[in-house]
């Protein structure tokens, strides 16, 4: 069985996008493990002259390194990925490139009806970055719009479009997943591209 790791993307206490993600543990426990990962209480990315890492840093790149691939979950402030969301994204491409080639499915909820679909793409972009470089689903939004009234009281996916074509996503993720397994012979490199990747002549 795949093992997922599902990156709630919001730092706060009560968070739709961490209800979906919970629905989605749940609902694909028989296709795939979805390890939630949080991301609150990281210090704010400040580029460490040493490249000495925060352990929660360490810890993250390390799960994410030995998952199948990664799951965001991504709200939207401000027509934007939230800052917290591209602190751990600036910190897990620092001296540790674990995104490096990891297939990642992108999901996203919203109040409004966009359904966060400026802060997806907002967040593709970050991902392709040098150091990151991640192997991104391709044509695979799904926006959960009116994400407050999404959810039943134990947390099901009220509308049944809505679970048909979260279905269909999770299923082409699988199939990304092995597609992009046999996809390999360039990893090694890309990693160590990312590695010595230099801003300065780059
Ligand atoms: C500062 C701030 C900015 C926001 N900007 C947006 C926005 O650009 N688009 C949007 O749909 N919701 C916006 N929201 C509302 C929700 O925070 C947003 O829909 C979010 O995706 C909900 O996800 P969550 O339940 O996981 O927090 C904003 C909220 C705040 C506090």
């Amino acid at each position: 069985m795949k093992h997922f790791i599902g990156i709630v993307g919001a730092n706060s206490d009560e968070s739709t996008n961490r209800k979906l993600l919970e629905y989605m543990e749940k609902h694909f426990a028989d296709q795939a493990e979805i390890q939630l990962m949080e991301i609150r209480d990281l210090p704010v990315f400040n580029k460490p002259a040493d490249k000495v890492l925060p352990a929660a840093v360490q810890e993250m790149a390390a799960k994410i390194e030995k998952s199948d691939g990664v799951i965001i979950s991504t709200p939207e402030y401000d027509h934007s990925a939230p800052a917290a969301l591209m602190n751990v994204l600036n910190w897990l491409s620092y001296g540790v490139y674990p995104f490096v080639d990891k297939p990642v499915m992108i999901t996203g909820a919203s109040y409004g009806t966009l359904g966060s679909s400026r802060a997806q793409a907002h967040l593709r972009q970050m991902l392709d970055a040098p150091e990151l470089k991640a192997r991104i689903m391709p044509s695979s939004e799904f926006l959960l719009g009116h994400s407050l009234q999404a959810f039943d009281e134990a947390g099901e996916l009220q509308d049944t479009a809505q679970v048909q074509r979260l279905e269909g996503l999770f299923a082409d993720f699988l199939q990304f997943v092995e597609i992009t397994g046999q996809l390999n012979n360039t990893v090694a490199a890309d990693k160590e591209a990312a590695a010595h990747f230099n801003w300065k002549v780059g």
